[in-house]
């Protein structure tokens, strides 16, 4: 459903959202609004902090929408849940995407509740038929009630799946094709994921439609003391994430790239100096896509 006459696709034409982009965290948003860096091309936010609410966070989004195309990335409404979803939330979501005139909207592949418990951490479903079913029905449901483009973002975990399931990639593609939805592709994600599980993160690049994916994530990790990778989002980008992005990039072509930090935020210059060295893998990566 559109209202207000809006279409979403035309904004992608006005203000389209390229290069790379910063998280508008609340902790970095008073220098990033202040300083304005033009190596950053776009923010993203996270609309829990802004619908219903107004004050300090809507003046700073009303202020990065001067300069920069906004990307909202969902927290809670999580696509593999099956408790029905908060209709009345939902309906504000969709207004305010609208009002922000958003050419896409992102929430998470997983479980974040289970009866009327809400967790704080993005929870894998298992990698079977039936939980693919699921999500892309429930996925299906929530671009319905936004009314806009919808993708979906692989998450990190750390249970082991039972012996009879899908692998993790052929789990997101199959609810990519029969949700026919766009994917947030979170390069750290996979690396984490592919050292905590001993699998091969390219291969799972390979496998990846390119055409779906409208939008990159990296970012950093902890790694334990046992080995174990956590995906905190509280660490600078390590090479290997570096890596694993350039033969993304090379893959699906010059698609947007978004720097999460969200813990232990650093001074503004040390994650510009990040964005920085986003930019020459994100132009030489693109080049080679091009040229291919
Ligand atoms: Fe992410």
């Amino acid at each position: 459903m559109r209202r207000r006459g809006f279409s979403f696709e035309s904004r992608v034409m006005d203000r389209e959202v390229t290069g790379i982009g910063i998280g508008l965290r609340y902790d970095l948003a008073v220098e990033l609004l202040e300083r304005r860096p033009e190596t950053v091309s776009w923010v993203e936010i996270h609309p829990e902090n802004y619908v219903d609410r107004g004050g300090r966070y809507q003046e700073m989004l009303d202020l990065a929408r001067r300069d920069w195309p906004v990307i909202t990335h969902g927290l809670s409404t999580c696509l593999g849940a099956v408790e029905p979803f908060d209709a009345g939330y939902l309906a504000q979501l969709g207004d305010f995407l609208r009002e922000l005139e958003i050419p896409w909207h992102s929430e998470h592949l997983c479980l974040g509740q289970a009866g009327d418990r809400f967790f704080h951490d993005l929870l894998p479903l298992p990698f079977t038929e039936e939980a693919a079913t699921i999500a892309s029905q429930r996925l299906a449901e929530v671009r319905d009630a936004i009314g806009a483009p919808l993708a979906l973002e692989n998450v990190s975990y750390y249970a082991p799946q039972g012996t009879n399931g899908l692998a993790e990639v052929d789990f997101v593609v199959e609810v990519l094709e029969r949700a026919d939805a766009k994917l947030l592709l979170d390069v750290n994600n996979i690396y984490v994921n592919s050292r905590n599980f001993d699998f091969d993160p390219k291969a799972y690049i390979d496998k990846i439609p390119r055409e779906r994916v409208v939008q990159i994530h990296v970012a950093g990790h902890h790694v334990r003391d046992d080995g174990l990778r956590i995906d905190t989002h509280g660490q600078p980008v390590p090479d290997d994430v570096y890596d694993l992005l350039s033969y993304t990039l090379q893959k699906v072509g010059a698609v947007p790239v978004l720097l999460e930090r969200d813990n232990n935020i650093p001074p503004l210059d040390e994650l510009l100096s990040e964005v920085d060295t986003l930019w020459s893998i994100y132009r030489s990566a693109t080049e080679v896509t091009r040229a291919g």
